[in-house]
């Protein structure tokens, strides 16, 4: 891209324009304390940067079930296969240990900082601080953490001891101690990522001419599986049309969460026969039910994909790849 004519004419122009002046490069411009305000939304274990607002486990539990319980189930249990947020104590140094915020999480206030940056998952940082002191102090109390009349503000909150703390230490294994390289450090260009996991592993990272599948969907399944990746997932190559190529795009950002590997009753990419019939309804309500959302028998399709950035078009292309790659 960087080579394209048409970048160097847009650079040309800026540069000629001496728009963009700000900063010690001359490029950008300063942030505002409200933009840093935006981003400067951690919260440390000590309970620095909780903000003000208050809570309680009575109110969250309404909110709760509004909000969260259709993927983690009433009681933190998890329906399907979304995260289980509750139980699991004593499972730990099991075979199948279940790390849930109560039997895992070291710190609550990773908790508040998760929720608030992060969920409800379709539609992230839309909760106000009230909203996840509460909801917060329901998933506490949902652990047995603290008792039904527990109320969260930011004294409270950083108060709160997680049962499973004392078993997080500094690692003090001797190969993290190296001193870190600021010079004369070893070349980028020699490390090669050697095993990555399907679907996980973002396929940018793969290095060109390692032999490893650069693409999810038309990957060398025997490059595939000689570099030790699971190829079960890879999908048969297809010739895509002009739309479903640029839905492509849009599916692995907004789709592939659930659709990937079919969680929450989503239909799998590549799965023939689960797509038949829901192909047949034709194109015109598979894009409705894109865009608009629907509940269906085996689930809920969030309205976009839960990404409302997306243009209709965005959508619609990415159902033809969907379409196109599972027929
Ligand atoms: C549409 C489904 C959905 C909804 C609704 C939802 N979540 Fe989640 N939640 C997820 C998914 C998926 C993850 C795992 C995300 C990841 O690992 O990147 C997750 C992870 C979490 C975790 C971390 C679990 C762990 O142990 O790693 C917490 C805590 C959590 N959600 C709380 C909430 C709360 C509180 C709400 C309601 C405000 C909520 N979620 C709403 C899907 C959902
Ligand atoms: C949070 C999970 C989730 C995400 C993200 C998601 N879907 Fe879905 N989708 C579902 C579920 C669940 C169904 C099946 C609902 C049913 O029929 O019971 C579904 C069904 C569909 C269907 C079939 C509709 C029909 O009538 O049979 C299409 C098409 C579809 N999704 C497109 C998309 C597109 C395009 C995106 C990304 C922009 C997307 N989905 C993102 C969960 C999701």
């Amino acid at each position: 891209m960087f080579k394209s004519p048409r970048f160097l004419v847009v650079a040309a122009v800026l540069a000629l324009s001496g728009m963009a002046s700000a900063g010690p490069l001359g490029i950008g411009s300063t942030a505002t304390a409200e933009m840093i305000a935006g981003w400067d939304i951690d919260v440390r274990p000590d309970g620095m940067g909780l903000p003000n607002g208050e809570g309680s486990v009575a109110e969250g539990e309404g909110l709760y079930e509004a909000k969260c319980a259709s993927c983690h189930g009433l009681f933190g249990e998890g329906e399907g296969r979304w995260p289980v947020l509750a139980g699991g104590e004593g499972t730990l140094d099991t075979l199948h240990p279940e790390k849930t915020v109560g039997s895992y999480w070291p710190y609550a206030s990773t908790l508040w900082d998760y929720i608030y940056r992060a969920m409800p998952y379709p539609a992230p940082q839309s909760l106000s601080h009230e909203e996840v002191y509460s909801i917060a102090a329901y998933v506490l109390y949902l652990n047995d953490i603290v008792g039904d009349d527990f109320v969260s503000n930011k004294d409270t909150f950083a108060e709160v001891k997680m049962p499973n703390e004392e078993n997080f230490f500094i690692d003090n294994r001797p190969d993290v101690k190296n001193e870190r390289c600021f010079k004369k450090c070893a070349d980028p260009s020699k490390f090669e990522i050697v095993t990555t996991i399907n679907g996980v592993t973002p396929t940018g990272h793969f290095k060109e001419d390692s032999g490893v599948a650069a693409n999810h969907y038309d990957g060398n399944p025997s490059a595939a599986s000689e570099a030790g990746i699971s190829t079960e997932k890879n999908m048969t190559k297809v010739a895509l049309s002009e739309g479903a190529t640029l839905g492509r795009g849009v599916y692995d950002e907004a789709c592939q969460t659930c659709h990937n590997s079919g969680i929450a009753g989503a239909p799998k990419v590549g799965d023939v026969a689960g797509w038949v019939d829901r192909i047949g309804q034709g194109m015109d309500t598979l894009n409705d039910h894109a865009i608009n959302g629907y509940q269906g028998a085996n689930g809920v399709m969030p309205a976009k994909g839960g990404n409302m950035a997306l243009s209709d078009d965005d959508v619609v292309n990415a159902v033809a790849f969907m379409v196109e790659s599972s027929r």
